[in-house]
């Protein structure tokens, strides 16, 4: 294999069965990240708790984004995927860290502001320190490039301010400052057409679904607003459904949209129609494997496991940097 250019670390929350907007907007670069780079990704349980009401779901939506992650391509051998609860030094660092920034910058963080508001009754001490954890991930592992949405920005910002301010107070540069690669190719939109893919607003398409199941989602898919009748020219530019067109069909599909739905020659159905026969065909491989990782629950919670142990290697090496460095006795 040839030797890859440097490490790369990103964290998702536990959400359990991922959909076209987490495939688009983040696993798909995961996966092709790792030609290049050694690549850690990390199912960030901890930061979940922020969150929370319930835990009751986290061990089943672990389970189930796992699967989604490894059937669309992460592999394993190479990769190091795992739990960020197993590898407890991040807790630690995430303490030390935490001594070199003031509650003020935190508590300014528009993610923090955010959050505050969605969450009035539950503005938990976690929640303020949410940024440190993720600061706290980064660096343990050293990864020097760190694949995340344009709402992330923030905290990769906060992330590499914490690292000059450490590294300087401690005269050291055992933590390496890291660089925000966007993921975000494109926004991708839900059912609704109006706002971005999420699992909360049920606008979602899950990678795990059935043909039957996908294709009932695509059919229900807000198109251009003004074509009202079969007979009314629509405009592409505009719906959400030709921009499915533009990624999962090929280039004379996407021109024939592009022309006879703005000529009335097609209907929304038949466009659609088109669109779901492309996603189906383009996930069957998809569903194929993750049916056969279904097969053995056991293998996918080893892989996890294996993944924290090579994890943990990397982390209690830098911890040992990190208290050499602060000087802890
Ligand atoms: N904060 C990220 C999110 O909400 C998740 C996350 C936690 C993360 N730790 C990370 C992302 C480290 C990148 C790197 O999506």
């Amino acid at each position: 294999m040839a030797k890859k250019k440097g490490r790369v670390f990103s964290g998702a929350r536990p959400t359990g069965r991922q959909h076209l907007g987490n495939y688009l907007g983040a696993i798909k670069n995961y996966v092709a990240l790792q030609d290049e780079y050694q690549c850690i990704y990390c199912i960030v349980d901890l930061h979940a708790l922020t969150t929370m009401e319930s835990t009751h779901d986290l061990r089943d939506n672990t389970y189930e984004m796992t699967l989604d992650w490894l059937a669309a391509g992460i592999r394993p051998e190479e990769t190091i995927i795992f739990i960020q609860s197993h590898v407890p030094e991040v807790t630690e660092l995430h303490t030390i860290l935490s001594m070199v920034v003031g509650l003020g910058k935190l508590t300014d963080l528009p993610t923090f502001k955010e959050k505050a508001r969605e969450q009035p009754h539950n503005i938990n001490y976690g929640l303020v320190g949410y940024p440190v954890l993720m600061a706290a991930d980064i660096t343990l592992y050293k990864a020097e490039l760190v694949p995340v949405g344009v709402d992330q920005a923030p905290h990769l910002e906060f992330s590499r301010e914490l690292v000059r301010s450490f590294n300087f107070r401690f005269k050291t540069d055992v933590l390496i400052e890291p660089q925000m690669k966007s993921t975000e190719v494109l926004k991708v939109l839900g059912t609704d057409g109006q706002h971005k893919m999420s699992k909360s607003l049920n606008n979602h398409i899950e990678l795990a679904a059935t043909p039957e199941e996908t294709t009932q989602r695509v059919m229900t898919m807000v198109t251009d607003p003004q074509r009202k009748l079969r007979s009314d020219p629509g405009n592409p530019d505009i719906c959400n459904v030709f921009s499915m067109h533009k990624i999962f069909s090929d280039a004379e599909e996407i021109e024939m949209v592009n022309i006879e739905c703005r000529r009335a020659g097609i209907g929304c159905v038949d466009c659609k129609q088109l669109f779901a026969k492309n996603l189906n065909d383009h996930l069957e491989p998809f569903r194929v494997r993750r049916t056969d990782l279904a097969d053995d629950p056991e293998l996918v919670w080893d892989t996890l496991e294996d993944g924290a142990a090579r994890a943990k290697h990397i982390a209690e090496q830098t911890m040992v940097e990190v208290r050499a460095a602060v000087g802890l006795p």
